[in-house]
Parts: structure tokens; C-alpha cells; sequence
């Protein structure tokens, strides 16, 4: 199925740890099924004509985490830039990383940038992964770089506007999002974009993130142009 209509789905990605519960397995069991399943749906995502596709696979509440759990999570991420990187080369995926990089070890920072960097040529989908990522930090950030340019006189009061604004955000060059989609029945937006989502459309379902499919995705777009059609875009 192409979609010429959703050019930006976010996603958080929750229910990991009751995947695993319910299996009786840890927690980490059911992040690296949760990280398995990023493959799958970025590659969906791709096929599906989607332009950019945002994850929250870190927040910066997460930190406050046990120890074990962020040292599994941080595990993790080493293995997926190290083991995603083919999938993504091969996908012809970009890759990009927003959130407050200073807080992660050095060797994952290095990790991120070869990965941006290699990737940074690549066109049929834009893949912008949160680490470590908070919405109302990013908004102050903004804030705090916008109050600059004032401070050097680059720009006056009257002129911050929006586009100024939005290009001092993380996110500054893509496009707000379309569609959100929240998995595991929470129906919460997190501290997670909150200035981009101001008209995105927002789903909800109670899937758990490793179960979050292809099949469900293709709905959730199928269901989008039809909003999109009988209300128009506001
Ligand atoms: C929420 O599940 C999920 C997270 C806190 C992390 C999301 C991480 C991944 C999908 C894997 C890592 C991603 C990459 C890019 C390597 P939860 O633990 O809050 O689940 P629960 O609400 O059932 O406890």
C-alpha cells in the first residue's frame, strides 16, 4: 500500500516489560523483542511510502530507571547500532538522533554519529530515534538558543516566529508528524513532542509493542486517510 497522505508517523513504543511479564521472562526480554520489532516496522513504514518515522526509545525519565534495566536498555542500543546498521544501509534509510545526547556513554555517542553520518546520504526514510529525549527540555533548549540570537542582535523580539522557533528544535528540518501511535493501551503523550504534535492525529491501542505489527500499522494509515478525508486538515 503507498500512502501519499502520511508523510510522518511517531510512535511510542510501550508494553515491552508486561510483553515480557506475561511470558514470565525480564524485562530486557521484552525490550529486545521490542528492538526486533523496530526493524521490522521502520521496514513497513519504508514500503508503506512513510517519509519519516520518530521512536521514543529512551526517555529522559527513563534514567530514573533501575540500573540493571538501563544498562540492559543501554546494551541494547550498542547492539542495534552495531546489527541495524546493514538492515539500514540496505533499507536506504537515514538515521538521526534527537535528545540530550551529553548523558549517554561515549562509545554509544560515538557509535550514533559514525551511524548519522554514514547514513546521511540515504533517502526513502528518515528514521529519527529519541534517546534520552524530553520534550520540555527541547522546548527550553529552543528557547534558550532563540533568547540568544536576541542577545546577539541576529534577530529582534518581533521577529521569532514559528519557523523560527521550530528550527531551534531538535526536530528543526522534518516535518511535524502525522499520525501518533501510542502502543499498550497508555493514553498518555509522555513529554514527547509536545510542540510538534499540536494537530497530528493521535492512536491509541492496546498492543504491546512487540506485538505491534505490519498488518496494524497499514489500519492505523488506512484509518488516517479516511480522517483525513472526511475532515480536511485543520
Ligand atoms: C516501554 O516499555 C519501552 C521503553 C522504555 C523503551 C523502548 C525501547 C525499545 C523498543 C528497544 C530499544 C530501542 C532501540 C532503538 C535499541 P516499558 O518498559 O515501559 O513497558 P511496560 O510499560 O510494559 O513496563
Amino acid at each position: 500500500m503507498e500512502t501519499d497522505i502520511c508523510k510522518h508517523i511517531a510512535i511510542i513504543m510501550d508494553g515491552n516489560g508486561r510483553w515480557a511479564k506475561k511470558r514470565g521472562m525480564p524485562r530486557s526480554f521484552g525490550h529486545k523483542k521490542g528492538a526486533e520489532n523496530v526493524i521490522e516496522i521502520t521496514r513497513a513504514a519504508k514500503d508503506a511510502g512513510v517519509k519519516y518515522l520518530t521512536l521514543y526509545a529512551f526517555s529522559t525519565e527513563n534514567w530514573q530507571r533501575s540500573k540493571e534495566e538501563v544498562d540492559a536498555l543501554m546494551q541494547l542500543l550498542r547492539e542495534y547500532l552495531d546489527k541495524g546498521f546493514k538492515d539500514i544501509m540496505e533499507n536506504n534509510v537515514r538515521i538521526r538522533f534527537i535528545g540530550e545526547k551529553k548523558m549517554l556513554a561515549p562509545d554509544i555517542l560515538e557509535k550514533m554519529r559514525a551511524i548519522e553520518d554514514k547514513s546521511a546520504d540515504n533517502t526513502a526514510l528518515t528514521l529519527c530515534v529519541a534517546l534520552s529525549y524530553g520534550s520540555r527540555q527541547e522546548i527550553l533548549s529552543a528557547v534558550k538558543k532563540t533568547a540568544q540570537l536576541v542577545a546577539e542582535k541576529k534577530v529582534t523580539i518581533g521577529e521569532i516566529d514559528q519557523a523560527l522557533f521550530s528550527a531551534n528544535l531538535y526536530t528543526a528540518d522534518i516535518p511535524d508528524p502525522d499520525i501518533l501511535i501510542r502502543t499498550s493501551g497508555e493514553q498518555r503523550i509522555s513529554n514527547y513532542l509536545l510542540w510538534q504534535l499540536a494537530y497530528t492525529e493521535l492512536f491509541f491501542t492496546d498492543t504491546l509493542w512487540p506485538d505491534f505489527d505490519k498488518n496494524e500499522l497499514l489500519t492505523i494509515l488506512e484509518n488516517f486517510s479516511m480522517r483525513e478525508r472526511r475532515y480536511g486538515k485543520s
